[in-house]
């Protein structure tokens, strides 16, 4: 059997297979609410195969969305219509989980295919930014955020909290933060982003406090027997990386004493100036360095869209779950393709009964 196709445990709960559809943001909602077209995306997905569907990046308050497309979870009712999602992916033989998220300095911004750039100051579609510092991320991003005050870092950390709860009682069953991809949490960890002089900016620990205390927050709300993951972007390939990635993975400690049980290793994205060197996989060795150093399962994507690719890096030991985003919305049976291409006998072992009976039973035909 090849590795892909291994079942995962993690905490209580056992993956069919080591492939996770990772969040994709569908820019889709309105005042973040979920609409038919989530419910076909996710479910589809589900049935594709992958042991794990993530749901996009999901807002924990209304000025934390991305775009005003972005789905939210700061409202009961917004968390009520996730649960037919959740209910969904189940009996499709996935395991349903949720990034909970704030954008920070990188809210207010257009949809990707609407200029994926800051709505402009006076258009009442767009909101005041918050991030640790009044630093603006630059490029198509241009607006200074306001710098948080203590009781705005209480308000999100409480915010997250309560996003947590509504997750877990929707029927999520794998909870991951947010914490990548210069949004909020990623804006506290980085000197790009966080020039404060208080207990949340300067030295290691205090760029950390922000990450490490939500986290404390959400696990005391989050079941213990259920995963709680973050996404961090341990590099920023801004010509700091030796630097960015020691921290980081004193960064992965913390969060392993903490109660974290898996990191999602990404990319830090703090900075429109990065050089980033894209290649297949190219992030799955310091994915690896992170599970040795820090030893703490990881997860990541980018790039890792083939079947051998996918087993390869699972093989060498440099990830325990292999993130396929873009592939998946290529097709959504990747798995079932990927199981055929890496020789599974059966591949339609793969797929749900109703299907899988179908295409073996006319397999030569
Ligand atoms: C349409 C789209 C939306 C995305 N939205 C999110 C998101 O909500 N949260 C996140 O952490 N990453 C997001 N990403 C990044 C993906 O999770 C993934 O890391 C990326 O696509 C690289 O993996 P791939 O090479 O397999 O596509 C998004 C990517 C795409 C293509």
């Amino acid at each position: 059997m090849p590795s892909l196709f291994e079942p995962f445990k993690l905490k209580d709960v056992t993956l069919r297979n080591r492939i996770a559809v990772p969040p994709m943001c569908q820019y889709s909602a309105e005042d973040g609410l979920i609409n038919d077209w989530h419910r076909a995306h996710l479910t589809g997905l589900a049935r594709g195969g992958a042991g794990l569907v993530i749901v996009e990046a999901t807002a924990v308050s209304p000025e934390g969305r991305i775009t005003p497309g972005c789905t939210g979870i700061w409202t009961d009712e917004q968390a009520r219509a996730f649960v037919p999602v959740v209910e969904a992916i189940k009996a499709a033989g996935a395991v349903p989980g949720i990034q909970i998220a704030h954008a920070g300095r990188k809210a207010s911004a257009n949809r990707p295919w609407e200029g994926d750039d800051h709505i402009v100051a006076d258009d009442p579609r767009g909101w005041e930014t918050i991030a640790p510092s009044a630093i603006a991320f630059g490029g198509n991003l241009p607006k200074v955020p306001k710098a948080m005050t203590l009781q705005d870092i209480a308000r999100v950390r409480a915010d997250f909290v309560a996003a947590a709860k509504r997750a877990r009682d929707a029927g999520f069953e794998w909870l991951e933060l947010h914490f990548a991809h210069g949004y909020l949490g990623q804006s506290f960890f980085s000197v790009h982003s966080n020039q404060r002089d208080d207990i949340y900016g300067g030295s290691l620990e205090n760029r950390s406090r922000f990450l490490l205390e939500t986290l404390a927050a959400v696990r005391e709300v989050w079941p213990g027997h259920l995963p709680l993951t973050a996404r961090f972007g341990v590099i920023e390939y801004d010509g700091r990386d030796d630097e960015t990635l020691a921290e980081s993975i004193e960064l992965a400690k913390g969060f392993k004493q903490g109660g974290l049980d898996m990191l999602s290793v990404s990319v830090g994205f703090s900075t429109p100036s990065a050089n980033i060197p894209w290649a297949p996989a190219f992030l799955a060795p310091i994915a690896e360095r992170i599970r040795r150093e820090a030893n703490l399962p990881v997860s990541s994507a980018w790039g890792i869209g083939t079947p051998e690719l996918a087993e390869r890096v699972l093989q060498d030991g440099q990830l325990d779950l292999v993130m396929v985003g873009r592939a998946h919305l290529a097709d959504p049976h990747w798995p079932y393709q990927a199981a055929r291409a890496l020789g599974i006998e059966r591949p339609s072992w793969t797929l749900p009964a109703p299907y899988a009976h179908w295409l073996e039973r006319y397999a030569a035909a």
